[in-house]
């Protein structure tokens, strides 16, 4: 007699290829229509399932691990998972995985995008040609600042990080860096980047690009305090989470011109930005695309359902977050 499938849900939207992929091994309820599952709903669609494969906007906790008792494997179709309670995953023997590798360019392209459009001031200057302000050529129009030749200050040097450094060599610029060690020393050299602390780095960047995971530990570490100690010329570009920001605080020193600008993709209480920053014109504001592409996005929910597959055919899976948590 051949054996059940393992039953899996997809919170979200998928590409085609995913479910097919998935429907081989599993059986899947899919979310097409894209309406996002309320947490106790989610708990109820996932009472008889043995894998989940979820998006960042799906929290796993305690509460909703309680309503899933067959669970054995959660798939995160991103790099953080902030939102994935692991110590609780693992007390209950479930496998947590996510996609790293597969985003790095993409999320490093979309950081230097907000970089160069901040500094250059492109959301602004189209939304005065759009508005029918652009009545000609001037010399001092609408200045904006040069990322070549700047300091590049880059907190959090791990994959992305590094990705965002070594695209840094095209505009001839210093790169220095700050993480919780510094990475090895041919890295660096790959990177062309230095080692410094977080205040020296917030005192000498023209640019600062934060890309250290969310977690207590990181939570605002960008307030008031750290604003202070940038230049008055700084540009901040947070591609990383919500959260590492505090956006209060930086609305306000943006509004005080107490640094230049602000390239962000992610915010607190996403998708409920703090409206204050749509009234700034020192603001480059991109709703959380940094692994946007086509061929990224495809390549993050493969390697999603490719983890579930694995964890529930027994197997290691390739992005194992929580090895104890396998029984
Ligand atoms: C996106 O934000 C990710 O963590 O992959």
């Amino acid at each position: 007699m051949s054996q059940s499938k393992p039953r899996v849900l997809v919170t979200r939207e998928v590409f085609d290829e995913t479910l097919d992929y998935l429907r081989q091994h599993c059986e899947v309820v899919d979310n097409q229509r894209d309406v996002p599952y309320a947490p106790e709903a989610l708990g109820k669609a996932l009472a008889d399932c043995d894998g989940l494969m979820c998006a960042l906007t799906d929290k796993v906790d305690p509460a909703l691990l309680a309503a899933a008792p067959k669970l054995k494997s959660v798939a995160n179709i991103a790099v953080g998972y902030n939102n994935i309670d692991v110590p609780a995953c693992t007390a209950r023997g479930v496998m947590a995985t996510n996609t790293p590798g597969v985003l790095d360019d993409s999320t490093a392209d979309l950081a230097w995008t907000l970089m160069l459009g901040t500094a250059r001031r492109i959301t602004e200057v189209e939304r005065r040609i759009r508005n029918g302000e652009w009545t000609g050529w001037q010399l001092k129009q609408w200045l904006g600042v040069d990322v070549h030749h700047a300091t590049l200050g880059i907190v959090g040097m791990g994959r992305i990080g590094q990705a965002i450094a070594r695209r840094a060599f095209g505009f001839e610029m210093k790169v220095i860096y700050h993480n919780r060690k510094p990475i090895a020393p041919e890295l660096e050299r790959k990177c062309n980047a230095a080692y410094v602390s977080f205040d020296e780095l917030l005192a000498q960047s023209d640019f600062i690009v934060l890309q250290v995971p969310y977690s207590p530990q990181t939570h605002h570490l960008i307030g008031t305090a750290q604003l202070a100690k940038m230049k008055r010329s700084a540009i901040l570009i947070n591609s990383t989470r919500g959260g590492v920001v505090d956006d209060a605080a930086l609305i306000d020193v943006l509004k005080k011109g107490g640094i230049r600008g602000a390239g962000l993709d992610v915010y607190e209480n996403e998708p409920k930005l703090n409206p204050e920053f749509l009234k700034l014109d020192n603001v480059v504001l991109a709703p959380h695309v940094g692994s946007s592409t086509e061929a990224t996005r495809k390549a993050m929910a493969m390697l999603a359902a490719q983890n579930l597959v694995a964890a529930l055919q027994g197997k290691l899976p390739p992005n194992l977050i929580n090895p104890e948590a396998r029984r």
